[in-house]
């Protein structure tokens, strides 16, 4: 997507893949600062450390990051070695070791002379996959919005269709496109009038810092709003969707995304606006069936909660206390909204219900 009219990706190859390049997403929306990894240490420092996050992005990060390791040393206990630092560093998104698994089984039976290069060719494949999946949900979003727009009362005709997103599921969080924003560029593009309602999603505000500089640069009109702000616009009908990414999705449609997702989704039942998710097929855990039961939720650091990052006046990142010295704070990343409140599954295959039926109809 474009960044002041020039299209970027969110992660490339540097030096024939000596090293790997990324957008440094912790200074974002204030500084657009490029960083290059150089060994997986630093790719998996990267994932933990939010320089790169959203699950698309984190899978393809760590599957570069296997490739930087088998430059240094293509031995199986080196490739073992990465592998469980680099899978070890976020828990909750399932993308990440899908593509570990994928490059793996791809190099495994390969020479160690050989397994670098075939590496960095599947990570780059991986890569290409997601943005082809992206945009493909961008196509079938963009149909459920343009039928959902049309289908509004007469007085509400003309009027922008409006979407409330939470967290980043944008092409920052992908490789390109994104996942939930996809259908709002395709609609924006194809000329529907949208407004979108960013959530600020704390703590990290991935809604304030990342999604509004993303709407900013594809001039998508958008209002950034506090966390709590959602439930009493859909309660005066000022939201006609909502739309959020995934991090993990159960094989019968239990959803775990940023949290907050989960109160997203309990005010747009109780109101009677449809809530989709947004999600590549590498996001689908085939593996589990009750996310509240079984998936895996990062806790982070309590800082997090306790501070907030923002620029002063001279410009410079500073980040400054909230709370009083010495209160102690919580921080769990993820939650899980089950597919009783999840109206539509978008895939890159189509649209589902959240159903094991539905997920089985597409990804036979
Ligand atoms: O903690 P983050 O910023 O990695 O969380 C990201 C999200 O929760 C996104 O909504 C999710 O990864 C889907 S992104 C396409």
């Amino acid at each position: 997507m474009n960044i002041d009219g020039k299209a970027w990706r969110t992660i490339w190859l540097e030096d024939g893949g000596q090293s790997v390049g990324v957008i440094d997403q912790t200074r974002l929306p204030h500084d657009l600062h490029t960083r290059s990894l150089r060994t997986w240490r630093e790719a998996a420092a990267a994932i933990s450390t939010m320089v790169v996050r959203g699950a698309p992005l984190i899978g393809v990060t760590g599957a570069c990051g296997l490739m930087l390791a088998l430059r240094e040393d293509p031995g199986d206990q080196a490739l073992e070695e990465a592998f469980t630092g680099l899978n070890g560093t976020r828990p909750t998104a399932v993308n990440l070791r899908w593509a570990l698994e994928r490059v793996r089984q791809r190099v495994q039976p390969l020479p160690p002379s050989e397994r670098a290069a075939a590496a960095a060719a599947e990570a780059m494949a991986i890569a290409e996959e997601d943005v082809a999946m992206c945009e493909a949900i961008g196509d079938h979003g963009l149909a459920l919005f343009q039928r959902w727009a049309a289908a509004r009362p007469a007085d509400r005709q003309g009027q922008p269709f409006q979407v409330l997103t939470h967290c980043n599921a944008g092409w920052l969080a992908t490789v390109d496109w994104g996942t939930a924003l996809a259908p709002i560029y395709k609609a924006h593009r194809a000329g529907l009038p949208l407004h979108v309602w960013v959530d600020e999603t704390r703590p990290r505000n991935q809604g304030a810092s990342l999604t509004a500089y993303e709407l900013a640069r594809e001039g998508v009109p958008h209002t950034v709003i506090v966390d709590n702000a959602g439930g009493h616009l859909m309660q005066h009908g000022q939201v006609d969707a909502v739309i959020v990414g995934s991090d993990r999705t159960t094989r019968r449609g239990d959803v775990c995304n940023k949290i907050g997702t989960y109160l997203k989704a309990l005010a747009a039942h109780d109101n009677g606006v449809p809530l989709v998710v947004a999600l590549p097929g590498s996001t689908i855990d085939w593996s589990l069936t009750d996310g509240l039961a079984e998936i895996p939720i990062e806790t982070r650091d309590a800082a997090e909660v306790t501070h907030i990052q923002g620029r002063d006046a001279e410009g410079g990142i500073r980040q400054v206390l909230l709370t009083p010295e010495g209160s102690a704070g919580l921080n769990p990343a993820f939650d899980v909204t089950p597919a009783r409140l999840v109206t539509a599954l978008i895939t890159e295959r189509g649209v589902a219900p959240a159903t094991e039926a539905g997920l089985r109809a597409l990804y036979a």
